[in-house]
């Protein structure tokens, strides 16, 4: 997902900023010159990178510099296309109002069609809770920054002995679908519970599906491409919470400017949220086996190691689930996603969660999975593409939770 900020364009009187007229391209990139090309774009503030792979990258195009760029990739010989011609517009049409059944008969707000405020994501957990008793507790495992409570919901049929399955969404706050699949994965293992194989009724869920509140209603409402929390660090605002974790804390792909979107904070665990994530999994008593972290976007299954371009002893192990959660998804769907370690497939980066939960704390199947789309919307992706990217997800779910009851 992108990581080259300062993208304030122009701000509205509540203060909201608008992206009117920044442009989402994707850019072939062939040659070493080319990327140098759009390096030097970007370290002139003309365009900020969203995402991308070996042979393009998704950039978006600040309104004042579209001529200057388009001048630029033609003289380089760069090929591009224009995918979102106007972000405030997407950014405007990604989430339409939906007409809502009365809540009192619900008693939760909560669906799949539309993306949701904080509010409703937790008042949906709590509906879960008391609805289901037995089978679904939730917990405030700490409270970021400005205060807001991280909420956990723990599925479980309450056996001695259940292995434990840790998930995680919204660490990164513009990344919509991943609270979304989060609480949709939630509602599967709820709803299909007795019916479901041992593997998913027969381990121990805890699930966090906003693990950066702050950043999420930020995102909502005032700038939507919002990534980090929302920490004050001298002049600038936010750390980035998978830059973090204390596991090579520091290292490749983690700024030291506080103003950078990757800044990786003043040192390891420094942000109340990484803090209440690792208090909370190095002191419960559950027998974690994998960790499972959703972002988005690029459509990628990655393991160990993100801080570095090498692999722990079992990768075999990690690159088999890993395909074999590919696969689901590809039957589900049809969708690719590419599989391998963090740091190759993507970039090297350290301080991610996943590095943390594999080196640190030893749990075997420590997973990043980017969801949809491969840049087509990015972080912006219709709020329409919720339902068939959260099957999908829950198909790579449970390939590792057969894996998890294998071990
Ligand atoms: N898009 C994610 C990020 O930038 C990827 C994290 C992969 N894991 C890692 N340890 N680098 O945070
Ligand atoms: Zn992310």
């Amino acid at each position: 997902d992108g990581l080259n900020g300062n993208v304030t364009e122009e701000e509205a009187p509540q203060g909201r900023i608008l992206y009117k007229g920044s442009q989402l391209w994707k850019a072939y990139i062939d040659t070493a010159e080319k990327i140098a090309v759009l390096v030097r774009l970007r370290d002139q503030n003309d365009i900020t990178m969203w995402g991308g792979n070996t042979t393009s990258i998704d950039i978006l195009v600040k309104p004042a510099s579209v001529e200057k760029v388009r001048t630029s990739l033609n003289q380089a010989n760069l090929k591009y296309e224009v995918m979102i011609e106007d972000l405030q517009k997407a950014i405007d049409e990604e989430n339409p109002p939906e007409e809502q059944e009365s809540d009192d008969r619900r008693g939760h707000r909560l669906t799949w069609q539309s993306y949701h405020r904080l509010e409703d994501i937790h008042g949906y957990l709590d509906y879960m809770a008391q609805t289901y008793p037995d089978l679904c507790s939730v917990r405030t495992i700490g409270n970021s920054v400005q205060g807001r409570p991280i909420k956990l919901l723990k599925i479980s049929n309450g056996h001695p002995g259940n292995k434990a399955i840790w998930i995680d969404g919204g660490i990164h706050a513009r990344e919509w679908i991943s609270p979304a699949t989060v609480t949709y994965i939630i509602n599967h293992i709820v709803l299909n519970y007795e019916s479901e194989p041992r593997y998913m009724n027969g381990v121990d869920w805890y699930i966090a599906p906003v693990l950066n509140p702050d950043g999420y209603e930020y995102s909502h409402t005032t700038d939507r491409l919002w990534r980090k929390n929302r920490g004050r660090s001298g002049y600038c605002t936010g750390t980035d919470l998978n830059r973090n974790f204390g596991y090579k804390w520091g290292g490749q792909g983690a700024s030291k400017n506080p103003c950078a979107e990757t800044y990786g904070g003043s040192r390891a665990f420094s942000e109340p949220e990484t803090a209440a994530i690792q208090r909370f999994i190095t002191g419960t008593r559950a027998q974690w086996k994998a960790y499972i972290s959703f972002h988005s976007y690029g459509q990628y299954i990655l393991y160990p190691w993100g801080y570095n371009r090498v692999v722990p002893p079992d990768h075999k192990d990690l690159e088999t689930v890993g395909r074999q959660a590919a696969a689901a998804i590809r039957s589900v769907s049809g969708s690719s996603y590419r599989v391998g370690p963090a740091a190759n497939t993507l970039y090297p980066a350290a301080g991610g969660s996943d590095d943390w939960a594999k080196g640190t704390v030893g749990i075997k199947y420590a997973y990043t999975i980017e969801l949809r789309d491969n840049g087509r919307y990015g972080f912006v992706l219709p709020a329409s593409y919720i339902d068939p990217s959260a099957k999908e997800a829950l198909a790579a779910v449970r390939v590792i939770a057969q894996a998890v009851e294998r071990i």
